[in-house]
């Protein structure tokens, strides 16, 4: 049994992990199996670039960030049929039995579109996938993706620093958030901080009552920025000064993007257990001979949950908003 890993996407912490997690459990669960990791994402795969992997090759590597496999976004995947047939003649002719994959969107469309077409082609294998992105915007109502808690971990770290200075110089802060069309990082990395305001990406924002708020506040003022919200943060810091300034204002504005940090650094215990389990789960799946699928998880007490992989891509697989009660409850505890 040849057995291929994949991580595709925007690295994020937790990926190490479930490589790790792979191959070992695939050594240990299938002791004929050989593994091999895919170079790249899924260009390693239209190239074709893989590497063996062993036990050692994974040694000490749950925690670490980034991905040893490394990867690249290939966007052209999802509409050039031409690359999409290279994909299945390269899997099909590696001897590849199954892939694990870990990775965003464009990610599990690509897992999606090799398993139909490999079916359709009357080659089934096991393609098995899971989300793994700070944004937490994969089908995130199945489960949350590896690297999200990660991730928050890190933006709170930013959060408390940049504090010490907002608060020196009675300042407001406004910080830029990774997410994409997501609000779930950058509004819970204000719930976790404490920030005095979160401007989610579809957001009508009233400007006014925020300079409200920043004038009613002694010191420190942060506010958190969505990356898709459609202003700059300098465009922003503009509206804001202006409403400062008309209220003879003391406080000044920054601007900082939390940005690729919020990627970086090591994975957090949630996201190292739930990684080696999901993979783990997963090995035992190709051992049941159980076919392809999507695999979430909430919390490690469980099996993943396991859904097929096109009800992963439905749209009510995703919410990119936040409920308005937990709305509610941030607004209550500034
Ligand atoms: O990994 C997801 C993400 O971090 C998004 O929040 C952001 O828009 C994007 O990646 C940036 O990716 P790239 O590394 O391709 O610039």
């Amino acid at each position: 049994m040849k057995i291929a890993i994949l991580t595709g996407g925007g690295d994020c912490p937790g990926m190490n992990a479930f490589v790790r997690s792979a191959v070992r459990s695939a050594l240990h669960v299938l002791p004929d199996s050989r593994v091999f990791g895919v170079l790249d994402g899924w260009v390693g795969l239209l190239e074709p670039k893989y590497r063996p992997l062993t036990n050692i090759d994974t040694a000490g590597i749950n925690r670490l960030g980034g991905t040893i496999l490394g990867t690249m976004r290939a966007p052209e995947l999802a509409h050039i049929r031409e690359l999409q047939d290279r994909l299945v003649r390269n899997f099909l002719e590696a001897g590849f039995d199954a892939l694990l994959v870990c990775g965003g969107n464009g990610s599990l469309r690509a897992a999606s579109t090799l398993d139909r077409l490999l079916r359709e082609n009357g080659t089934e294998r096991s393609i098995l996938f899971t989300p793994a992105s700070i944004d937490n915007d994969v089908a995130n109502t199945l489960g949350t993706a590896l690297g999200f808690y990660s991730a928050l971990t890190r933006s709170l770290e930013m959060m408390e620093w940049i504090r010490d200075t907002a608060s020196a110089h009675r300042r407001v802060y406004l910080i830029g958030s990774m997410g994409r069309s997501s609000a779930y990082l950058p509004f819970y990395a204000g719930i976790a901080s404490g920030a005095e305001y979160v401007i989610r990406p579809s957001e009508r924002v009233n400007f006014e009552a925020i300079a409200d708020m920043v004038e009613a506040r002694d010191r420190d003022t942060r506010i958190i920025v969505s990356e898709a919200y459609p202003k700059s943060l300098e465009s922003i810091r503009a509206i804001l000064s202006d409403s400062l300034e008309r209220r003879d204002s003391r406080h000044e504005i920054r601007t900082v993007d939390m940005g690729y940090f919020q990627r970086g650094g090591e994975a957090t215990v949630a996201d190292v257990i739930r990684a080696n389990w999901i993979a783990f789960h997963m090995v035992q799946c190709i051992r049941e001979q159980a076919g392809s699928g999507f695999f979430g998880a909430f919390h490690v007490g469980g099996p993943p949950n396991r859904v097929p992989l096109e009800d992963a891509l439905k749209p009510s697989a995703n919410h990119d908003d936040i409920p308005r009660q937990m709305i509610e409850m941030a607004l209550a505890l500034r």
